[in-house]
């Protein structure tokens, strides 16, 4: 199907070890087929699979989803209550295959938040993915970045106050060991569907040498095609981390 692409990419030879993407655009696929916007988010849950297994296809390391947003809590009950339920549904669905596929799912985020039933089937597909060792996914739920360096800071700060870490001892390795992300290296790659120019508060810290690739496509569109395509137009950036090529 996408074969083609894939053979590409094994031509170019190596591939982003970690790939985040913010995945926007399923309210406005619904309203565009007048339908409401929990089928769009129901939409996006298919598409969540394909780039999963995509990501496998391509040997891709380490996949980052923006699934629920600190400020997505601001939306309608009713949309709020979809989208928990997906979750939930999404985990019941997927947990089998994603264990047999090797893929270790985490879940990123104030969980706490979470109702009873979501933070269940959260801590479930965490416990029993936890062997898994082809592809770290990685589920961004009720995140926020500035939230989470401000955590970080603050666990900085009450090991400072309680003697265990003296201020000169931080320095940029040390705070990113607080973040969620910690067991992983930077993403390298930024997908945001649905043509906005923004990062909304995701990974800000955790993105400052990643490419960034935007398509207009809507979220529930995507599918491990355009994935290919994406780490295809990365394979052809020059990255420079500030340094200068010769
Ligand atoms: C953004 O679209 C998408 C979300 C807020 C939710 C993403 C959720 C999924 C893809 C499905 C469930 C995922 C998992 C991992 C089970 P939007 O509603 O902001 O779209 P709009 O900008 O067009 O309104």
């Amino acid at each position: 199907m996408a074969q083609d692409i894939l053979d590409q990419i094994r031509l170019h030879g190596a591939v982003p070890a970690h790939i985040a993407i913010i995945m926007d655009g399923n309210g406005r696929w619904a309203t565009e087929r007048a339908l409401p916007r929990p089928l769009g988010h129901r939409a996006g849950m298919k598409a969540v699979r394909e780039v999963v297994e995509g990501a496998r296809e391509a040997g891709i390391k380490v996949l980052t989803l923006f699934a629920f947003s600190q400020e997505n809590w601001k939306r309608p009950p009713d949309e709020i209550q979809a989208l928990m339920s997906l979750l939930e549904h999404y985990i019941a669905k997927e947990l089998d295959e994603l264990r047999r596929n090797g893929v270790r799912v985490s879940v990123l985020g104030e969980v706490d938040r979470l109702s009873p039933a979501a933070r269940a089937a959260v801590d479930r597909i965490v416990a029993e993915t936890s062997a898994g060792s082809q592809l770290a996914l990685n589920l961004c739920i009720s995140y926020g970045s500035r939230a989470e360096i401000t955590r970080a800071a603050k666990i900085l700060a009450e090991h400072v106050a309680a003697g265990r870490l003296a201020p000169e001892d931080i320095d940029e390795e040390r705070l990113a060991q607080e973040l969620h992300t910690a067991p992983w290296p930077d993403p390298d790659l930024l997908i945001r569907t649905s043509g906005e120019l923004r990062l909304s508060n995701f990974l800000l810290w955790q993105l400052a040498y990643a490419e960034l690739y935007i398509t207009p496509v809507l979220w529930p569109d995507f599918g491990r095609r355009d994935l290919f395509e994406a780490i295809l137009e990365f394979q052809r950036r020059d990255r420079r981390f500030g340094r200068v090529t010769v």
